[in-house]
């Protein structure tokens, strides 16, 4: 157990440093899918701890999307391009997480209308990323 964690500090720690693949960000998308998948199902079976499961791996998974290593060095080119979509992506990880709070907090007091609106939400900063800096 104390292996394992001190194993994702050092996956964390590198991260940071850099070293986000495209492989990465793939992974990163699709928990993220299924993470908005289960929040659904969470709603349509009514059960809060699947919901509260799913924000949570949406929050912990968003902030690690940025662009990759080979994007960011063909900065010279693209430095302003690059720049916004910096900006265009903190905006929609803030966005996004506060939305993934809304939907426990919604529907944990059973304002459920409340939590399927920040949920379709999401939905929408989702498309708006890869309508707009898919291919960064
Ligand atoms: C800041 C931009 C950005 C945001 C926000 C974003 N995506 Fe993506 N998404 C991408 C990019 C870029 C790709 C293409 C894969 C790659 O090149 O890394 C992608 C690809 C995907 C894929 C396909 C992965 C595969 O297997 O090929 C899925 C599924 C996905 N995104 C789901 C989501 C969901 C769900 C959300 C919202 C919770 C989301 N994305 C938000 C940029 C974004």
């Amino acid at each position: 157990m104390k292996r394992l964690l001190l194993i994702g500090t050092i996956a964390t720690t590198i991260s940071y440093a850099g070293g986000y693949t495209q492989a990465d960000r793939i992974t990163d998308m699709q928990k993220m899918a299924q993470a908005m998948q289960d929040i659904q199902s969470g709603f349509f079976y009514n059960n809060n701890d699947i919901v509260k499961d799913g924000v949570k791996t949406l929050k912990e998974t968003i902030i690690k999307v940025r662009p990759i290593d080979s994007e960011v060095n063909t900065k010279d080119i693209y430095e302003k391009w690059i720049n916004n979509s910096l900006k265009m992506t903190n905006k929609i990880q803030k966005k996004i997480t506060q939305k993934a709070t809304d939907i426990e907090d919604r529907f944990k007091s059973g304002d459920a209308i409340q939590a399927l609106q920040a949920y379709s939400k999401i939905t929408q900063q989702c498309m708006k990323c890869h309508v707009q800096i898919r291919k960064w």
